[in-house]
């Protein structure tokens, strides 16, 4: 992949997409700031980069394939192309052979090497090969810049990788082994995104509450323990956290939501299916029973929590009974919200190699939209509880018409309303109408005084 550029000091602008779950989101943040601190000023269009970073996703075929027609799009109408880096877990899962198929990517950088981007650049610019997929024992979180400027509501990665190896997924591959960071170095980093601005902090992981460290007292902490000691940073008023395994919900963590008013009163907690055959095929390690007393126990703690989930249908081998079963599991939950995906075989899982029982697509397809019929009736109904209501709101961004804004609710609904009160502020505000995906709020008529 080697380039022959025209401008050998090195692109002066770049513009990064990222695709795939909310680290990619964390990591793209991250590469952006890497490249601020070269000097390179951001843009808000691939159109206007000098250097494009996909930060790709790898977890179902259509969201990896995505990256080679988006890759052909960046050729401009001179037939140029900009500087192009391939990041993320396709960029782990294929390394070479993305430059081999599409000869226009300058780079290729693994999530656990995107430290070394600024390096990449410059070796591109040279013309020379830059490919790093390396998964190094040293994480690349210390060699970040300190968090700047920031949104009302920010992602902090704490926990990454993989050691569940469910049959059906790629992240133990993309990802890695499950690490913790540090204990001070995720104090170090909330408090820097508070005084930077952020009201709400959403923690990380793959497994997220797999994390443990030590504290700086040599005492053994979990989830819990980071939450109780992040609840005590000023100017932070509302904390999250994202993906949890049903295994690793600890009484402690599950305590933590009766007793932490900051840890906002919601839970993704995703089950996969209803059916104890396929959870066993899928490796899951839990069963449907123990996932249902999970959620009880979280409820007895937490009684307005509001839980969201992710299914899978069309698992190699599910019967019709199997996938009724998983009606049932989401019958028996109802869930606030949740994403439902048809099976993709990805090359190199255990389940890529049960064809013998593969699901045929348009089986699969029918039984995706009975699920998620079922899933909107639950979230519409839902959020219309919320109507009649008062609640609080995190103001996040401008709506589309002039005086509107966006923000959020603890349940994280997205709530419309209209107000001068600035982004960042958390008020309260009246529901008063609901829809599958957004709700209208106004403000609460002021008291006489
Ligand atoms: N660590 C998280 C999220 C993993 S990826 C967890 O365990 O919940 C997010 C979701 O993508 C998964 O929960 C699963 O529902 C879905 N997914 C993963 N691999 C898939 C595959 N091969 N086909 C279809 N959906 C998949
Ligand atoms: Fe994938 Fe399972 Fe790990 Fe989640 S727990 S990332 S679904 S292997
Ligand atoms: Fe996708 Fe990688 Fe996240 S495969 S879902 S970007 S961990």
């Amino acid at each position: 992949m080697s380039r022959s550029t025209n401008n050998p000091t090195g692109p002066k602008s770049y513009f990064v997409k990222s695709f795939g779950c909310q680290m990619n989101v964390y990591d793209g943040e991250r590469m952006a700031e890497l490249l601020d601190d070269e000097g390179l000023a951001a843009v808000d269009n691939a159109e206007a980069a000098d250097l494009v970073i996909l930060n790709t996703c790898h977890i179902r075929e259509k969201a990896a394939e995505k990256v080679y027609s988006d890759i052909g799009r960046l050729r401009r109408d001179d037939g140029s192309t900009p500087m192009i880096a391939v990041a993320g877990c396709v960029a782990q899962a294929e390394g070479a052979e993305i430059p081999r198929r599409a000869r226009e990517v300058d780079i290729v950088v693994g999530p656990q090497a995107y430290h070394n981007l600024p390096e990449l650049v410059a070796k591109a610019a040279r013309g020379e090969d830059a490919l790093d997929t390396d998964m190094p024992a040293a994480s690349k979180f210390g060699k970040l810049p300190q968090r700047a400027k920031q949104a009302p509501s920010a992602f902090l990665t704490v926990q990454e990788g993989c050691d569940k190896f469910c049959t059906y997924c790629v992240v133990p591959y993309t990802r890695g082994a499950e690490v913790s960071r540090p204990w001070g170095a995720v104090l170090d980093e909330a408090n820097a995104l508070a005084d930077a601005g952020a009201k709400e902090i959403t923690l990380l992981g793959q497994n997220v509450n797999a994390w443990q460290a030590e504290d700086e007292k040599g005492r053994e902490q979990g989830l819990d323990g980071l939450i109780h000691a992040l609840d005590r940073i000023e100017g932070l008023e509302r904390i999250r956290y994202t993906t949890s395994h049903p295994n690793d919900m600890t009484q402690g963590l599950i305590d933590a939501h009766g007793e932490v008013g900051k840890l906002m009163p919601y839970l993704h907690l995703p089950v996969q299916s209803g059916s104890d055959a396929i959870l066993k095929a899928m490796n899951r390690s839990h069963s449907v029973e123990s996932y249902l007393a999970v959620i009880e126990r979280v409820r007895e703690a937490r009684p307005d929590i509001a839980i969201s989930g992710d299914f899978i249908v069309g698992f190699p081998g599910e019967s019709e009974a199997d996938f009724e079963a998983t009606l049932e599991i989401v019958r028996a939950t109802r869930y606030a919200q949740a994403f439902s995906f048809k099976y993709s075989a990805r090359p190199g899982t255990p389940a890529a190699d049960m064809e013998d029982v593969f699901v045929a697509p348009e089986i699969a397809d029918e039984r995706l939209q009975r699920l998620q019929a079922l899933l909107n009736e639950h979230q519409i109904a839902f959020n219309q509880e919320t109507v009649g209501k008062r609640t609080r709101l995190l103001l996040e961004r401008d709506g589309r018409k002039p005086g509107q804004r966006i923000g959020k609710s603890p349940w994280l609904q997205s709530v419309h309303l209209e107000t001068d009160a600035p982004i960042g502020a958390i008020i309260d505000v009246d529901i008063v109408s609901a829809g599958p995906n957004s709700l209208a709020g106004t403000l609460p008529e002021r008291a006489a005084a």
